[in-house]
């Protein structure tokens, strides 16, 4: 088979691409491991920037989140027993919105299928090949018969435990990580909201995010320790658990439910520099992972893409190759903000059991400081609604 770009990985990145590359007349087809049912039913993030509504809604495929997604002004920030409203568009003029990432998967894959597009899923053994020369190809297995896919670029948006990152050779590689001594404990509660908008806590027993996904689903999450196991927590304690973290003087509390999904996520941040080697390109997670604090991630596998789609529309249609040629040193500059803003809330919000009394206060100076400086307020509110540059 052939194709002009063989893109490896059907996430938000791999997908988005594909459709951004077809309003473009670019050909495309999408290799996956898993089956369509088990991408469109993973749930992991639910903020979107403005910058990544725009995208999804000037490429034809926002409808349905203008029409499910929840537009959020504003975020709280909660420490010592009180909350305090960071509002986000007053300071930046700009919002956020809650949409689950699984449901851009499913409009990206319908609007993919509606047009033909080439999706195969469930391949295994994927390879690259011939990535330094003008004809790279990737092999794999579908059906148990081995097959190769020719094409013109290799883009590699196979998320971090992919194939394509560990393609490039070690030299030019560098990798540069931090992981977090602690993971969020996730769950997934059939409950009206308890707030209209998010909140962030900061408590010694550890951080807590109240987020949402529709009027009967909530998502909550509670640092927790990496290597604890969800059959340690039963319903209760974890009630118990969210309650004590989040209580609050003016008499605000949780509205409980019915919890229908537990899960432990690790925290990491990690760039890997280039981001292209040839004709491969990396983009999203398989390039760089932040904690979920700053809800990045997502954001920035879009951003990666829309770089390469204005690359390829180059490419194809003028022959050129500097837009391409420059996209390491674009999306890293992104990239790196982001990593820096994740580590910071990640920082200022977590309990560290290393901490002496000194950090501890300086954490606590730092709450303090955002949410009584104007200043501080706007460099949190600009990095979480998206840095436009
Ligand atoms: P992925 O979504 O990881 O997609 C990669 C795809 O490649 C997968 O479908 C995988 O099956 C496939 N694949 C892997 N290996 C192969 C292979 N060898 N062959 C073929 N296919 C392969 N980000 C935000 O912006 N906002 C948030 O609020 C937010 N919250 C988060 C909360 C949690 C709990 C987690 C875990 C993440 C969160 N993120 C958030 C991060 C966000 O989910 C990721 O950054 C995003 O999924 C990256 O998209 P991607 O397309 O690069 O990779
Ligand atoms: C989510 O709703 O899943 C979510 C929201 C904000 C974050 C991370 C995750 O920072």
């Amino acid at each position: 088979m052939q194709t002009q770009v063989a893109i490896i990985g059907a996430g938000p990145a791999g997908l988005l691409l594909s459709h951004l590359l077809h309003l473009n007349g670019i050909e495309s087809v999408v290799l996956e491991s898993r089956s369509r049912a088990e991408i469109e039913a993973t749930i992991r993030a639910g903020v979107l920037e403005q910058g990544t509504m725009d995208i999804l809604n000037q490429s034809g495929v926002g409808a349905r989140m203008q029409r499910e997604g929840v537009v959020h002004h504003g975020i709280e920030l909660a420490f010592g027993g009180r909350r305090h409203r960071i509002d986000l568009t007053e300071l930046t003029g700009r919002s956020i919105t809650v949409y689950a990432q699984h449901e851009v998967i499913k409009d990206l894959v319908a609007a993919r299928l509606a047009v033909d597009g080439k999706i195969l899923f469930e391949v295994s053994d994927v390879s690259l090949h011939d990535l330094q020369g003008k004809t790279p190809s990737v092999r794999y297995t579908q059906l148990g018969e081995p097959a190769v896919l020719q094409a013109d670029f290799v883009i590699g948006c196979d998320g971090f435990h992919g194939v394509s990152r560990p393609a490039i050779p070690e030299n030019p590689r560098q990798d540069f990580q931090r992981s977090y001594p602690f993971g969020w404990f996730g769950i997934l509660v059939e409950a009206p909201p308890s707030s209209d908008e998010l909140i962030y806590a900061q408590h010694q027993r550890g951080f807590v995010l109240v987020s949402t996904r529709s009027p009967t689903v909530q998502r909550l999450y509670f640092q927790c320790d990496p290597k604890d196991d969800v059959d340690n927590w039963s319903d209760d304690r974890i009630w118990s658990e969210l309650n004590t973290r989040l209580a609050c003087s003016d008499g605000w509390a949780l509205k409980e439910g019915r919890i229908f999904q537990k899960n432990i996520i690790g925290m990491r941040s990690f760039v890997s520099t280039p981001m292209q080697y040839g004709r491969l390109f990396l983009a999203g997670d398989a390039a760089h992972i932040v904690p979920p604090t700053g809800a990045k991630g997502l954001n920035l596998a879009v951003s990666d893409v829309r770089l390469l789609a204005s690359g390829f529309e180059q490419f194809y249609r003028d022959g050129r190759q500097d837009l391409l040629a420059g996209y390491t040193e674009a999306a890293l500059k992104r990239v790196w903000r982001a990593e820096h803003f994740s580590w910071w809330m990640t920082s200022m919000l977590h309990n560290f059991a290393d901490a002496s009394p000194f950090q501890q206060q300086l954490q606590r100076a730092e709450l303090d400081y955002v949410v009584a400086s104007r200043a501080a307020a706007t460099a949190l509110a600009e990095n979480y609604v998206g840095m436009q540059f």
